[in-house]
């Protein structure tokens, strides 16, 4: 069977260079880079080198770059770091109500220990207003997380603005550019950002890994304790193979930018136009103007069916998209972003994503155009609320909003 891929933002197939870069630090460069002997010496480099390539691709210094081993991990790190750190200037944080689930129940367990969270509203197409984060700083504001782009819609949020509002109220910014970097230019110094979160597997390198931007003279408590490691920043044994793996996908990513944006954006276009014309009673969750969204990412509701029924339907065929975050599915609460968007509940449920990556081609496409408008009609021809044609009830209709 035809096997089709277009699941990136959950997660990536390791790049073959990266494979190739990351085998020798499992065989014969086994050395724990914090040993002085030559076992350490010779992976110590290795480490520093890929350091260079993170720093090189979001513009910063090498010394500004923690090697983590997850976006999870940076976003609790970014967050529960600066609280504590700061929890002598004050206990207000602003967030928005579509961050990542990471970002999202870590100030959830600030809220349970003091501190007060403000979720900023999203309008119908998945934009922040940008006076509302304004006048939600008060003088007890100690951080304004907001991610790059959006998991789910590919929405790319305005991080310069927000930068400089950041710098105006002397507010730390935090910004999780997990779905962001190697798919759009992230350079952290334009955007005056102080920590950005960084995801390996989201970018053709290994699960495991990830990195954080931490700008220089950023004051934090320490997240994980027990070495010396990162200058005593992030303890814990460094995955060399992992990270000398994420040094490599963050130079081809620099490298490939623009042909490979300008490469996926094509696909995914096509992908959205032909769906436009083959099913009605479709629904594009994000927003309209595709320069405002990831290039890689199309999100899109099936009014009268259930998202689940049309991804196994999908998967009979081969073909492996995503309802929701990877997160979220197999639960079938519909996702908080749908939510925040004021979708209505039975879109939310229909909410399909795809997430192309460089490997995709345009017969993956013409194969999924092909496919999905017979399995869309039978599954409505399957639904009750299809058949019925009237219209849906308030309570079928009931907005699901987290704030
Ligand atoms: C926006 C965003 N932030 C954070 C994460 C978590 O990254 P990781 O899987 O590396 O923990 C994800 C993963 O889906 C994500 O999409």
């Amino acid at each position: 069977m035809k096997k089709i891929y277009m699941d990136n933002n959950a997660t990536t197939r390791v790049k073959p260079e990266v494979l190739e870069a990351m085998l020798p630090f499992y065989q014969e460069q086994f050395g724990n880079p914090s040993s002085v002997h030559w076992a350490g010496r010779m992976v110590s480099g290795a480490v520093e080198k890929a350091r260079e390539q993170v720093a090189a691709l979001i513009n910063c210094s090498p010394a500004e770059v923690i090697f983590i081993s997850c976006g999870s991990e940076g976003d609790n790190f970014a967050i529960k770091g600066t609280a504590d750190a700061l929890k002598e200037k004050g206990n207000h944080i602003i967030t928005t109500s579509v961050e990542h689930p990471a970002v999202l129940e870590t100030c959830e367990h600030l809220e349970k220990n003091g501190y007060d969270v403000t979720y900023l509203k999203v309008d119908k197409d998945g934009m922040l207003d940008l006076q509302e984060l304004e006048a939600a700083i008060t003088d007890k504001t100690i951080l304004i997380s907001v991610m790059w782009a959006n998991n789910e819609t590919g929405n790319l949020f305005p991080i310069e603005k927000i930068g400089q509002i950041a710098k105006k109220y002397k507010v730390r910014f935090h910004t999780d550019a997990v779905q962001s970097v190697g798919k759009i230019p992230v350079d952290v110094q334009k955007a005056n950002v102080d920590m950005a979160v960084i995801s390996g597997h989201k970018i053709g390198a290994a699960k495991g890994v990830g990195a954080m931007y931490l700008r220089r003279g950023t004051r934090m408590t320490r997240f994980m304790h027990g070495g010396h490691q990162e200058r005593n920043r992030r303890a814990g044994t460094h995955n060399v193979a992992g990270i000398v793996g994420l040094g490599v996908a963050c130079e081809l990513a620099r490298e490939n930018m623009e042909k490979d944006y300008a490469y996926v954006r094509k696909l995914r276009d096509k992908l959205e136009a032909g769906i436009r014309e083959t099913i009605p009673e479709i629904k594009l969750n994000g927003h309209p103007n595709p320069d405002l969204r990831l290039p890689n990412t199309l999100n899109v509701s099936f009014a009268y069916i259930e998202g689940e029924s049309l991804l196994l339907n999908f998967d009979m065929k081969g073909i492996a998209a995503s309802s929701g975050s990877a997160c979220t599915s197999g639960s079938l609460e519909p996702s908080h972003v749908m939510g925040a968007m004021c979708v209505d509940v039975v879109l939310a449920h229909s909410s399909t994503r795809f997430s192309l990556g460089a490997d995709n081609t345009e017969e993956d496409v013409d194969f999924v155009l092909q496919e999905l408008p017979p399995i869309v009609q039978r599954l409505r021809e399957m639904s009750p609320l299809y058949n019925r044609k009237e219209p849906l009830t308030c309570d079928e209709c009931r907005v699901v909003r987290r704030v």
